[in-house]
């Protein structure tokens, strides 16, 4: 089996990369990444380069992308613009990978007949009340909010038409916020850390209310690894943990885990149109799949991630200025 992973050179397409080298010893992995802002080549490295090989180039370049999917039996597409607060920013970037970039995949597996599994996220269904009782399904309606969520719906519906209308062999993957080495420094999870080990308070957005679906990283490459051998053509799968924790807990919890005063954070603008909740309801891929979340205890993974980032400053530091400049733009 030869894959071709784009956006393998990002955080959850690379702890994918490692997951699959790990688990299938006898598979031929191909990371095609463009190394955006968030793509980083030593999120790879230390990887036997007989079993993976690596292209950089744009999945908008359609000769490119033509010639990589033309090589390989089976396409895992992470590659995304994923920031909503740069989303909110400019746009334009979300538009042209997420939406453009999945019509030139797509377009290069209808040509070639390869199997495609979409990656995607539960964004795509909007917010939820806090008191809402039922969690996002498959069958959910589309109502995104953000260009970054309504990109990714996009690119979700371009998938279900170029099966539906050209027979692409495809399955999409609907996944909750992801957190666990490797995730740039700009995402909640890792920005509060590292602005505690630059001796400076965490950032909480608004009244810290807003719920998020944690799950650690490696269950979303299990999940996305189990569809890919045994998901069934056309359908869509939700890929979550039950790992609902609001903002304000998260950020008191990762500064008692960091010995600090679990009250010293600020609170900063809040993010506009900014979603109240997701929470995903899995019960399709573990009954239909046989699939189960294995880091389900949320404290210890947070533990974990925190010392992965104490122990690798030289990862998040050259892009760690730069953020901040940014979201002091912002505001946030
Ligand atoms: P990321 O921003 O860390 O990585 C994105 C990767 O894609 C980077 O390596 C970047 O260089 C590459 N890329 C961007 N534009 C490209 C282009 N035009 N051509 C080729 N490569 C390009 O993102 P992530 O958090 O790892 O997310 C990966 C996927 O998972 C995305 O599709 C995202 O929508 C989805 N997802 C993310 C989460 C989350 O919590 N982060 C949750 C559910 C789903
Ligand atoms: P984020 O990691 O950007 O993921 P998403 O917007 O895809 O859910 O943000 C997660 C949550 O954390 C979201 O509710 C916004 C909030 N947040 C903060 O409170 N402070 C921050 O500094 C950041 C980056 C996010």
């Amino acid at each position: 089996m030869k894959i071709l992973v784009t956006g393998g050179a990002g955080f959850i397409g690379s702890n994918f990369v490692h997951y699959v080298y790990r688990e299938r010893p006898d598979w031929q992995i191909t990371v095609y990444d463009k190394l955006t802002y968030a793509g980083n080549k030593a999120n790879i490295a230390g990887l036997d380069a007989s079993r993976v090989a690596f292209v950089q180039a744009d999945i908008c370049d359609e000769k490119a992308i033509n010639q990589a999917v033309a090589d390989c039996d089976a396409v895992v597409h992470f590659a995304a613009e994923t920031h909503n607060d740069n989303s909110l920013h400019e746009a334009w970037p979300f538009v042209n990978t997420n939406l453009i970039g999945t019509y030139q995949i797509l377009e290069a597996v209808r040509l070639n007949k390869k199997r495609l599994h979409h990656i995607s996220t539960d964004e795509v269904y909007g917010d939820l009340e806090l008191d809402d009782p039922a969690k996002f399904t498959p069958e959910t309606p589309y109502n995104p909010s953000s260009p970054y969520s309504s990109t990714k719906a996009g690119s979700d519906l371009l998938v279900r038409a170029w099966g539906r209308s050209f027979g692409v062999q495809a399955t999409i993957s609907n996944c909750s916020n992801n957190y666990g080495p490797y995730q740039h420094v700009e995402k909640f999870i890792p920005r509060q850390v590292t602005e505690i080990l630059e001796g400076r308070k965490p950032k909480l957005y608004g009244s810290g209310q807003n719920v998020r679906d944690w799950i650690y990283t490696e269950d979303h490459s299990s999940g996305v690894l189990t569809i890919l051998e045994k998901g069934k053509i056309g359908e869509t799968y939700l890929i979550g943990a039950e790992g609902e924790k609001n903002n304000k807990e998260v950020v008191e919890m990762i500064l008692e885990l960091m010995g600090k005063d679990p009250a010293d954070y600020d609170h900063v603008n809040d993010r506009p149109g900014h979603d109240l909740r997701y929470a995903i309801d899995a019960s399709k891929l573990k009954s239909e799949l046989g699939w189960q979340p294995k880091y389900t205890d949320f404290r210890q993974g947070l533990t974990d991630t925190i010392e992965w980032y104490k122990q690798n400053t030289d990862w998040w530091k050259p892009q760690k200025a730069e953020t901040e400049a940014k979201y002091k733009e912002l505001g946030r």
